[in-house]
């Protein structure tokens, strides 16, 4: 086995037509479209339906997948209720995992084709802002908010959070938030969606699966260990010499490096962007100054540029959100990515199962 290969580096598994990254310029395509430019034009729901069906959707198609989406929502009944007061205790990404898992069994038929998987999709697409907005909400000893089919994604899921009309700056920086997050190839927790997906199991168990992936710090649990750090750095005279320590103890620091990109990762202008804009709405730039040393001391040190997770620590943070709550986050986006990679999996599938090299014992006779 080639060693520099470990953990599939560098090795291509499969073609798709959803997302690149072009190598020279390290940009971020969806379906063609430059990321930046999605961000700055266009909705979350627009670019979810892009995903999923190749093309950006015309007036009347968006409005169609909306009220889909928005008829989706699941309403709170007994059984959600039982469900989420039991998992009150639980890190909120455990507990997304939970719930989509039950919502896939519920009512569960068996996805055979595209059009079946695309019904799943926007089941768990709607779904999950519910569950992790009524978690969070229990949690902190309230009652949940009933989805309101008035309002869009993002409006809807910041009112389900805290119970008032979101402003319309905050709703356009967690939507685009929501875009950023949305796609990024075939990244650990999207795989694991894929290799589930190409055993012909439901769109339901690649979610459920997906999210267990995504979990881990080495990916989308960075935001969260990226946000505990800037609060144990405590301010920003601080963080040149916190980073200095870490790299000694030749620590991984959180929200920096990333497989694919070795310089910068094309996302982080645009979730800078909005964090340079929340930290002026709410006149506290503290966050963004330790970020901007953070980044600076790391590209002297180690020529390592942050990833997306470092300046979404920030964003999420100012907003009001529990940290625990970053990685859930992504998992509402991500529903978008996986979905699309299951659909695009079952159209032209074979069953993934790569090979290992055995380095055991050498046959041997039981004593
Ligand atoms: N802090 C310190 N050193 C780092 C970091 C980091 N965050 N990232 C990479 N390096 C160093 C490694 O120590 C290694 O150095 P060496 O060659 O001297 O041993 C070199 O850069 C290459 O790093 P690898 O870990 O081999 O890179 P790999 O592609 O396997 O890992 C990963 C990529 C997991 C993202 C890694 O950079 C990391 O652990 N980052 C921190 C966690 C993180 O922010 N994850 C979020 C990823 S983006 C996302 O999921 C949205």
């Amino acid at each position: 086995m080639d060693k520099n290969s470990k953990g599939l580096a560098g090795i291509t598994v499969d073609e798709t037509k959803i997302s690149k990254v072009i190598p020279e310029t390290s940009e971020l395509l969806y379906r063609g479209y430059p990321v930046a430019e999605l961000v700055e034009k266009c909705s979350f729901e627009e670019v979810v339906y892009l995903l999923w069906e190749g093309e950006l959707p015309s007036s009347s198609q968006l409005k169609d997948f909306q009220k889909h989406e928005r008829k989706k929502r699941p309403y709170l009944d007994k059984e959600l209720n039982f469900l989420l007061k039991s998992l009150r205790e639980a890190h909120p990404m455990d507990a997304i995992r939970t719930l989509i898992s039950y919502w896939g069994a519920k009512g569960y038929v068996w996805d055979q084709n595209t059009e079946e998987r695309k019904q799943k999709a926007i089941r768990f697409l709607a779904a999950a802002p519910v569950f992790v907005s009524a978690h969070y909400r229990l949690r902190n000893k309230l009652q949940p908010i009933p989805p309101d089919n008035n309002l869009s994604y993002s409006e809807n899921f910041l009112k389900m959070c805290f119970n008032e009309e979101p402003s319309k700056d905050m709703v356009e920086i967690f939507d685009k938030t929501m875009i950023l997050y949305a796609e990024h190839g075939f990244n650990a927790s999207t795989f694991s969606a894929r290799v589930i997906a190409s055993t012909t199991s439901d769109v339901g168990s690649a979610i459920t699966g997906a999210i267990g992936a995504l979990k881990g710090p080495l990916h989308g649990g960075a935001n969260e260990r990226v946000m505990e750090m800037m609060k144990e750095i405590k301010k920003p005279s601080r963080a040149e010499a916190y980073l200095l320590k870490a790299l000694k103890k030749k620590e991984k620091v959180m929200g920096f490096g990333h497989r694919v990109y070795r310089d910068q990762d094309s996302r982080v202008p645009s979730m800078e962007k909005c964090a340079h804009k929340l930290s002026e709405i709410k006149s506290n730039t503290m966050w963004m100054e330790m970020y901007d040393i953070l980044v600076s001391t790391m590209k002297r040190e180690k020529n390592i540029c942050p990833n997306v997770d470092l300046p979404a620590g920030p964003v999420y943070y100012l907003m009001g959100f529990d940290i625990d709550m970053f990685t859930p986050f992504f998992v509402m986006s991500r529903i978008a990515g996986w979905s699309a990679h299951i659909i695009e999996q079952g159209e032209n599938n074979r069953i993934i199962r790569p090979l290992s090299e055995y380095v055991g014992h050498t046959k041997r006779s039981v004593p």
